[in-house]
């Protein structure tokens, strides 16, 4: 939510923090802008909506300048528009900060610095940490202990980067609830919220943690502990490369992540799960749930599971929830992270909670990990993005391998969390009552999901003429049942994200307690219904809504003959194990969603008011 960029070294500024912006355009992209030091000056351009429109503001001039911020928006206080953009300036127009997350205390500090007579812009909480910086500098002098002074000030969640013009040969960064790194490269520091925007340049990273700041220098750094002095910081070397991070002749990001589903997911498996089909091991290997003994022996001795995360990754949770209880008989709860710190989750040691998240950025479910561990629960994470925050703070893991997901919407990081999942429920199965052979089928079948999903985008063009029949919809009801209940849920707001168009998913069998009144020939359905154990039960489902003049299209098993007597439209899946058909249902939803956006006319990367990854509560 939101992106900074900082540069200071060897080059000019302005192309790294530019290009910068543009990868992290996908977390905001409500307003973005710029300052550059440059000699005794400093440069400073702001825009309203997408960087393309702070590049036309700025035109053809590349500043010499080698310091600089930047930022791209996803408002929270105050609307969007020039003067809220990031960065904001103290009075003297010396000092300049780029901030996420959310300064709880803004008020207050706002109404003080306003009787010492420093004159707000803004409506942002941001614009108080510059006039609070410059206030602290009457005293302290120089630009890192203003900061440190400022920040022990500050309530809530901030990642900044602060930037001043009587102090040209530093940024100071600092962190806390909200991400921020840096990247060391030769002569050079990339600062960012998101490794993404630093990986053309270098793979070594700083990661700094909650309470933790930086003095950079043009040739070194150096991270200091709010609470205990300096930290001798090492760098971490990331292995995503940039490439996953190109468009590769799709038309949208998002459309490129679907058509990668196939590959994300044998990544996903690699190495994971082949000596456990070929009879060497008993169970998948990840390593990352036994990084020690005391861990692994704990993991065996869990008697329940709370799954928290948010949003899409919260419907993998509950896809999950019938995974594990299957294989593995555990019994699991999945609740929405941002309810569950709120409430008084109960909790012990024979308890272990298992964040989703792809960014691992998330707050209301890093939120949710540390409640947990505090209440001394195992905490566990199912993980996108590597050295992420969550995977950082959980006790143990998996990681996706999905690569990076650009598009708003979550596609191919769903498909790999499910599967990740799949693997956790089997090797929790194996260590229980799960026998040899059952993990077996479910594991050799898992292997052939990738070329299973191959044949689903083979259907493309089909599904896009279906699109084009079903676009004049406002409304409509998705329903699914057992294993593809949330796979409903997860269509609905796949189709609300990107189309706008009102959707609501609900269990299958639900359906006729309410949803049903809202039923006629204006309201259509969409069932997933493969042939599984409740196939019957949701074609019953479906006949009640033809009964009452309702448009049904329905996402079935290959070689159903019924289907097409029933339904007005059919999409057809291939047929797999019961437990597999969610990766197999989500992605004609996926499509059905993007096609209906684009036909709409709408930006599909970059939905209105969405950011990936919301690092506010
Ligand atoms: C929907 C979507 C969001 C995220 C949610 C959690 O397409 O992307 O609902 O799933 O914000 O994000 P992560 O998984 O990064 O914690």
């Amino acid at each position: 939510m939101c992106g900074i960029v900082g540069y200071i070294g060897k080059n000019k500024a302005q192309p790294v923090l530019i290009e910068g912006l543009k990868r992290l355009e996908y977390r905001g992209y409500d307003s973005a802008g710029i300052s550059i030091l440059e000699k005794s000056k400093v440069k400073h351009f702001r825009a309203l909506g997408r960087v393309s429109n702070l590049e036309s503001k700025i035109g053809e001039k590349i500043f010499d300048g080698r310091v600089g911020i930047a930022h791209t928006r996803w408002a929270t206080h105050g609307k969007p528009s020039v003067v809220n953009a990031h960065p904001h300036a103290s009075c003297d127009k010396s000092i300049f900060v780029v901030h996420n997350g959310i300064i709880e205390n803004y008020l207050e500090l706002r109404s003080g610095l306003k009787k010492k007579r420093h004159v707000f812009k803004s409506e942002t909480d941001t614009e108080v940490v510059a006039h609070l910086i410059e206030e602290k500098q009457k005293k302290q002098k120089d630009l890192f202990n203003s900061v440190k002074s400022a920040l022990a000030d500050l309530r809530g969640a901030y990642g900044i980067a602060v930037i001043d013009k009587k102090f040209p040969d530093e940024i100071i960064v600092a962190r806390k609830g909200s991400p921020l790194l840096f990247g060391v490269g030769k002569d050079e520091f990339i600062i960012s919220s998101d490794a993404s925007a630093i990986l053309g340049h270098t793979n070594k990273i700083v990661y700094l943690n909650d309470g933790e700041l930086a003095k950079i220098t043009r040739d070194d750094y150096r991270v200091f502990s709010l609470e205990s002095g300096y930290v001798n910081k090492k760098t971490t070397k990331v292995n995503w490369s940039q490439d996953g991070a190109q468009k590769d002749g799709f038309a949208h990001y998002m459309l490129k992540e679907i058509y990668e589903q196939p590959q994300a997911i044998a990544n996903s498996l690699q190495g994971r799960v082949n000596h456990f089909i070929d009879e060497g091991l008993v169970r998948p290997t990840l390593g990352g749930l036994a990084p020690n003994r005391d861990i692994e022996n704990h993991i065996k001795k869990i008697e329940r599971l709370v799954i928290v995360s948010c949003g899409t990754s919260y419907y993998a949770g509950l896809v999950a929830e019938y995974m594990i209880e299957e294989c593995a008989g555990i019994p699991v709860e999945v609740e929405t992270a941002s309810e569950f710190r709120y409430r008084k989750p109960i909790l012990n040691s024979k308890t272990a909670v298992l964040a989703i998240s792809q960014s691992g950025e998330t707050a209301d479910t890093l939120e949710a990990i540390r409640e947990a561990k505090l209440k001394g629960a195992l905490t566990l994470g199912v993980v996108n993005v590597v050295g992420s925050t969550i995977a950082r703070e959980t006790d143990a893991g998996v990681y996706n391998h999905a690569g990076p997901e650009i598009g708003v919407a979550s596609t191919k990081a769903f498909t790999s969390q499910l599967v990740v999942l799949l693997l956790i429920a089997l090797s929790l199965g194996r260590q229980r009552d799960m026998s040899f052979i059952d993990g077996k089928e479910v594991a050799t079948e898992l292997k052939r999901i990738p070329q299973l999903i191959e044949a689903i985008l083979g259907q493309d063009k089909e599904i896009k003429k279906i699109v084009s029949k079903y676009s004049k919809y406002k409304n409509w009801l998705c329903l699914g049942r057992k294993y593809n209940f949330p796979i409903a849920l997860e269509g609905a707001l796949k189709i609300k994200e990107i189309s706008y168009v009102h959707a609501e998913g609900y269990a299958a069998g639900e359906m006729k307690h309410g949803p049903i009144a809202m039923i006629d020939k204006n309201f259509p359905s969409l069932f997933i219904v493969p042939k599984d154990s409740v196939y019957e039960k949701v074609i019953s489902g479906m006949e009640e809504i033809k009964a009452r003049g309702g448009k049904v299209l329905a996402i079935a098993t290959e070689g159903d003959s019924l289907i097409s007597k029933i339904a007005d439209d059919v999409i057809y899946i291939p047929k797999t194990l019961e437990m597999l058909t969610p990766l197999l249902a989500v992605i004609p939803l996926q499509l059905f969603a993007y096609h209906l956006g684009v036909s709409l006319g709408y930006d599909v990367d970059k939905p209105r008011n969405l950011a990936k990854s919301v690092t506010v509560e």
